[in-house]
């Protein structure tokens, strides 16, 4: 077998699996990857989800986080209703932060335990600017996250990885205590995407 058929087997599979198993989208794979190797989600956690459409993190982290947890997600793109008790989704532009602190605070008035982004620009297919598009939304979460995270707070971030990731890992260290890189299997091999796994929020740089 070709590595290009074996890619594309791989990439199927995944497809199926979320498919079968009722999940809105494939993504969902690589949070339980996360999840099972470094248990970031607790019961009871209070967590915020950025760029949540269609819905799949969204699905899982509603089990994880039980009943008395709760998942708020937003994205640029309506959410359909999911059914879900615990979980609570609006639509905006992480660039617009004043709406999105509007709508986190219409909400809820607690700090998050956990934030993840699965955020990513609609890619062009030349990697230097995608990569830096990337890198801008991450600088709007990382800033979502310094007025919305718990001291000793985690967060889990997506990033195309590229020319400006070492400036910008710089500045999360300023934020996070320990940070760790993560490449899921579920993961395209030829996507520059990583997941940042950033724990223990500190303070403001
Ligand atoms: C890979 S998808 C997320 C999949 C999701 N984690 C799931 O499990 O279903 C990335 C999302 O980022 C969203 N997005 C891109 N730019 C955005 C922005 N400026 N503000 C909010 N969401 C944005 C897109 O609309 C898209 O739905």
């Amino acid at each position: 077998m070709s590595c290009m058929s074996r890619h594309y087997e791989t990439q199927d599979y995944y497809f199926e699996l979320a498919k079968q198993k009722g999940f809105n989208a494939r993504s969902v794979f690589k949070l339980q990857e996360i999840q099972e190797k470094y248990r970031i989600i607790k019961k009871n956690h209070h967590v915020l989800d950025v760029g949540c459409f269609p819905g799949s993190f969204l699905q899982i982290l509603s089990t994880w986080v039980g009943k008395d947890g709760q998942v708020i997600g937003f994205d640029i793109k309506k959410t359909k209703d999911l059914g879900l008790d615990n979980v609570k989704t609006f639509v905006a532009d992480v660039n617009d932060a004043e709406e999105v602190q509007k709508q986190i605070k219409g909400l809820t008035s607690k700090n998050f335990n956990i934030i993840i982004s699965d955020i990513a620009p609609n890619t062009t297919g030349t990697a230097d600017y995608d990569q830096y598009q990337s890198i801008l939304l991450n600088e709007k979460v990382l800033k979502l996250a310094q007025s919305n995270l718990c001291l000793g707070g985690d967060m889990i971030l997506k990033i195309f990885q590229g020319s400006d990731f070492n400036e910008f890992l710089a500045k999360l260290k300023k934020s996070f205590k320990k940070i760790k890189i993560f490449k899921p299997k579920a993961s395209r091999a030829r996507s520059s995407e990583i997941y940042l796994l950033c724990y223990n929020f500190k303070r403001k740089p």
